[in-house]
């Protein structure tokens, strides 16, 4: 684990190159210096849990190597997938300025790269910093395809705090025992919602309140009275988590990459794919305390795993194997603790907020019970009312092409995606109490792949509302593959949005109490799912990107672009196979 405990030191020992292309456009934003990784997708077997499993991983490590970089940089990521599965990666939270080629989603932005391919990513961190996480982005390989991504300042911008004594960062996962993928495709089949996990992980490990993981676990060990950052990543597939360390107290500082007005909290709350940094100062009694992971899921009749996930925040000078102090998490369903804790965040600086805006989008985000239409109900319709679960933007659900959108988009290729997907839900109602929450028999969606373009530059006012229809929760990923004018634009790249809230995401560089909130007691519904996003998936805007649109990264073709013929090209300055930077 010592790969977890990132020390400024070992960062800066970190060899960057100066960087001087004959590739790049000289329109493209070139990053003040370049850093190489070598990704090789993997299969291990790990022991976890009493049972011994291949999982896929990168560079055979769990979690996945850091990729570390300062603001400004140029990060050239060359990904090998040696297993056999389809895999890419997606940067979860860079905005990817001029590179959406490289954001990562497979169909959405590249065809996956198939087993024994190579694909290398390139773009460059501008004006972003902070902690990012990078994952798998095909099916559900991302439960154990991920990492941590950190961006450093640039050279002599200090952080708005006191500089912490040490770094840490802290991957909150979700673990199954089963095989992902097949687990993957027996959800799908079952028309019904995702099983619990098998563990709660922190940086990959359950801890003690599990069967045979009493030395599974994670540990920081501190110095009495030093003051430690913490970098929290929810990686989970389904779940948002509670995090908190028995007796001391975490000041928020940053959070999705955004340095927050510091905020002292006895316990956070993220989302899948959300990020806060937390200071934590070691002033409490010489001994062994509890960081603990455990559930939050305000929706009832909802089954999860409620065993909490333990890692150790150990003194230099306790008692070895003295027993932790426990952490006190709130109750899984205590939605005042999440709201107390998001409701004081605030930006720390008071961001341009676009005063023009030129495209309004309006997204209701669902989740949808359609009818059976399987001749084997009992096997596939597993979802609510015997019907098929999916979720669905403005109402409908995503379909996967078979070539990437914005491939599709790039060469003009007919027939793959329509152009038409509305700017605003076709049917407004009350979404929180209104049909067709009261409606059960109209709770279906339509399917589509159904694209937004957008003229690179535009303002965008994009609006979030929960339906409801089925469950009061959704998890969302915005994906824009570019926005626009950086100065201006922060992506939220993923949002949990309840079904009590609408949030309005004015783009804008703030976090997160973004436009207005629409308050009310949580009404789940009856009988709620929540679903992966990769489940029945929907996005939305693909930008219209001439600059980034004249580099196509994957080999030339006319004839044959459906993904399952395409090469993928090595792609990037050479060379590249050194390894020299990569970081183990
Ligand atoms: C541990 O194993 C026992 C016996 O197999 C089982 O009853 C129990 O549910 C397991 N506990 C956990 C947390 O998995
Ligand atoms: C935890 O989940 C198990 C199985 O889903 C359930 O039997 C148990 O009552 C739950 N415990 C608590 C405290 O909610
Ligand atoms: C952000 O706010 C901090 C504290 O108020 C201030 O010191 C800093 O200069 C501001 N940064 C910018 C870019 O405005
Ligand atoms: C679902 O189907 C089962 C039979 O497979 C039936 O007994 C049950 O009533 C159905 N439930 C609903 C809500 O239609
Ligand atoms: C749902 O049921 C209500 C009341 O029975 C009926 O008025 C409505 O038309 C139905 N909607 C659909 C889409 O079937
Ligand atoms: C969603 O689409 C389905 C299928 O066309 C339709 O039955 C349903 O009424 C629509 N729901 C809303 C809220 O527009
Ligand atoms: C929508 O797509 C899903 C998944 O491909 C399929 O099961 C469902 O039948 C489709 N619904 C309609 C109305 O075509
Ligand atoms: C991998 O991707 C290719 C190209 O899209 C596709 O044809 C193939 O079915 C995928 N394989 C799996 C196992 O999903």
């Amino acid at each position: 684990m010592a790969n977890l405990v990132t020390s400024f030191m070992l960062w800066l020992c970190l060899i960057s190159y100066a960087y001087i292309t004959i590739h790049a456009a000289p329109v493209w934003p070139r990053g003040r210096s370049t850093r190489f990784y070598d990704f090789k997708i993997q299969t291990m077997t790990v022991s976890k849990l009493c049972n011994s499993k291949q999982i896929v991983t990168v560079n055979n490590m769990f979690p996945g190597p850091v990729v570390y970089a300062q603001e400004g940089d140029r990060l050239i990521v060359k990904v090998t997938n040696e297993s056999p599965y389809n895999a890419t990666i997606h940067w979860h939270g860079v905005r990817q300025i001029l590179s959406c080629w490289f954001d990562g989603p497979s169909y959405i932005t590249q065809c996956p790269i198939q087993a024994g391919q190579s694909f290398t990513y390139e773009f460059t961190m501008v004006k972003q910093k902070g902690t990012f996480f990078w994952h798998a982005h095909v099916s559900w390989l991302r439960a154990t395809v991920y990492g941590a991504l950190v961006v450093y300042p640039k050279p002599g911008v200090p952080y708005p705090f006191k500089y912490p004594y040490e770094e840490h960062i802290v991957i909150l996962g979700e673990y199954w025992l089963q095989d992902i993928v097949q687990l993957e495709r027996q959800v799908l089949a079952s028309g019904g919602g995702p099983p619990p996990a098998s563990a709660y992980t922190i940086n990959g490990h359950p801890g003690p309140n599990y069967n045979c993981s009493a030395n599974d676990v994670y540990k920081i060990d501190v110095v009495p009275g030093k003051t430690y950052l913490l970098r929290l990543i929810n990686a989970g597939l389904n779940m948002e988590n509670f995090f908190a360390i028995a007796n001391h107290r975490l000041t928020i500082v940053e959070a999705d990459a955004e340095y927050t007005k510091p905020f002292t909290t006895d316990r956070v709350m993220l989302g899948p794919g959300q990020t806060i940094n937390v200071l934590v100062t070691a002033d409490q009694t010489i001994g062994k305390y509890s960081m603990a992971m455990g559930p939050y899921m305000s929706a009832q009749n909802v089954p999860f795993q409620n065993i909490s996930a333990i890692a150790y925040f150990q003194y230099a000078g306790a008692v070895p194997n003295s027993l932790s102090l426990p952490a006190r998490l709130p109750s899984f369903n205590d939605n005042l603790a999440v709201k107390t804790v998001m409701d004081g965040l605030r930006g720390l600086n008071t961001s341009d907020v676009p005063k023009e805006i030129d495209t309004n989008l309006f997204l209701t985000i669902g989740l949808n019970v359609n009818k059976c239409r399987s001749k084997t109900p009992q096997q596939n319709c597993q979802g609510l009312n015997n019907g098929t679960m999916s979720a669905s933007m403005n109402n409908i659900s995503f379909i996967k092409p078979t070539v990437s959108v914005l491939e599709a988009y790039y060469k003009g290729i007919e027939g793959y995606f329509t152009d038409n997907f509305p700017g605003a839900p076709f049917r407004f109602y009350d979404f929180v109490n209104g049909a067709p929450n009261n409606a059960p028999n109209d709770t279906s969606s339509m399917n589509g792949t159904r694209v937004k373009v957008l003229e690179y530059g535009t303002r965008v006012q994009l609006i979030l509302q929960d339906t409801g229809t089925v469950f009061g929760l959704c998890i969302v990923t915005l994906i824009s593959t570019n926005h626009g004018d950086s100065r201006d634009v922060t992506q939220k790249p993923i949002q949990s949005v309840h079904q009590e809230n609408r949030m309005v995401v004015k783009l804008m560089r703030q976090h997160p109490q973004v436009g207005t909130r629409k308050h009310k007691g949580f009404e789940g519904g009856k009988e709620p799912f929540m679903l992966a996003d990769e489940i029945l998936w929907t996005r939305a805007a693909v930008a219209h990107d001439r600059e980034s649109t004249l580099k196509h990264p994957s080999i030339e073709q006319d004839d044959h672009l459906a993904c399952a013929s395409q090469k993928l090209m090595e792609w990037g300055p050479e060379p590249l196979t050194k390894g020299d930077s990569t970081l183990m």
